[in-house]
């Protein structure tokens, strides 16, 4: 072999994604009192899933199921979908991937909204095709904007509903005419993460926008309001084409058998993930009354977390917000990767975690007059 032709060693391609994925302030981790900065829930999980976790860890040197059969009847008992038309994931996460590994190319288009759920561009540097932002209204989707950026190199459309870092959301009929007016060749992807948080009669998860349409797609995630984050389950709904196609691009275990079985005891009791529902918006709506007197705008947002808008004068400005809660041992997330310099995120948190962020800002902002609107 003629060494000279060849690098000295393997050659990665490292897709400049351009974002950090887990952006935490300086705090020792000793001294975290509160983290509010991933959307974790507050709840736990129902008591069933550590009991079934702890069951199936008795049985460590046996394989997972790899087609996640169980739970993949679990899911569709609860949601009525048939299971041939169901894959799972190592959270939603990958099926997103998995989405973008199989339809996009080098070359290629995937389209989302201006302040999208920041793994869209990731999917679409991952596979080197290119990422595409169409102008949002008021942090919020517009569908007839993302229709204008569709060309013939557009391959998927991804939608979060609602959205993650706004918390914005967009109604069924939104939904349906960007269904309507895609050509079936371009994946429709509805990323439903938050939809157990949304209650209002206009809005919809996707599943029944699937139908029989062959490009549509939802995906799920037992990470939020289920409070499994650290199982990894996700899952998306589609076309059985579709999921036959995508079944390959998934690890051949990719849930793991403890996993399946925590998630089997989650999806047991929707009762608990009504509550942890109820709750959230109980406690949303706290913090956003406490936010609003002291000039913050918030943004409307339906889910479990509130991206809260911050003046730009020195001393008072997300980053100042951010570092300021940091002292006190809270968390939160900077928006700047998603150009929203001026906003930061919150994780509806327990009582005293939002009493602790009012309480903060309060602190910080003693003395500004009262400029803002919610
Ligand atoms: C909009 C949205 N989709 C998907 C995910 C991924 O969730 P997971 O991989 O934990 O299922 C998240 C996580 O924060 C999210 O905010």
């Amino acid at each position: 072999m003629n060494e000279k032709k060849f690098p000295a060693g393997p050659v990665p391609y490292v897709p400049d994604t351009g974002t950090k994925v887990v952006k935490k302030p300086p705090v020792a981790p000793e001294d975290i009192v509160f983290d509010l900065s991933l959307n974790e829930s507050p709840f736990g999980a129902n008591p069933a899933v550590a009991a079934a976790a702890a069951a199936r860890c008795q049985l460590p040197n046996i394989y997972p199921d790899p087609a996640s059969d169980e739970l993949r009847q679990a899911i569709s008992r609860c949601y009525g979908l048939e299971p041939e038309r169901l894959i799972c994931g190592n959270g939603s996460e990958e099926v997103l991937d998995a989405i973008g590994r199989l339809y996009a190319r080098p070359g290629d288009e995937i389209l989302y909204s201006r302040h999208a759920f920041i793994q869209f561009p990731i999917m679409a540097l991952r596979t080197g095709a290119t990422p595409v932002m169409a102008p949002e209204r008021d942090y919020t989707l517009d569908v007839e904007a993302l229709l204008d950026r569709v060309t013939e190199r557009t391959r998927i459309v991804c939608v979060a509903n609602p959205n993650n870092p706004t918390g914005t959301w967009v109604d069924r009929d939104a939904l349906v005419r960007l269904r309507d007016a895609l050509p079936e060749h371009i994946v429709y992807v509805i990323d439903s993460a938050y939809a157990e948080f949304v209650d209002d009669e206009s809005y919809d998860d996707g599943l029944g926008l699937v139908g029989e349409r062959p490009n549509v797609i939802v995906t799920r995630t037992l990470s939020k309001a289920f409070g499994l984050a650290a199982f990894r389950i996700g899952w998306g709904y589609g076309p059985a084409a579709m999921i036959r196609a995508l079944n390959p691009m998934r690890g051949i275990g990719n849930v793991n058998a403890i996993a399946q079985a925590a998630a089997v005891a989650a999806l047991e009791d929707l009762d608990f993930v009504a509550m942890v529902a109820r709750e959230t918006a109980v406690r949303r709506d706290w913090l956003r009354a406490k936010l609003v007197p002291l000039g913050l705008q918030t943004l409307p947002g339906a889910a479990n977390f509130l991206a809260v808008r911050f003046p730009t004068d020195p001393g008072v400005t997300a980053q100042d917000a951010i570092d300021h809660m940091a002292r006190r041992g809270i968390l939160t997330r900077s928006m700047d990767d998603y150009g929203m310099d001026d906003f930061v995120r919150i994780t509806i948190g327990s009582e005293e975690a939002n009493g602790a962020v009012a309480d903060a800002l309060e602190d910080l902002l003693a003395g500004r007059s009262n400029v803002g609107s919610g």
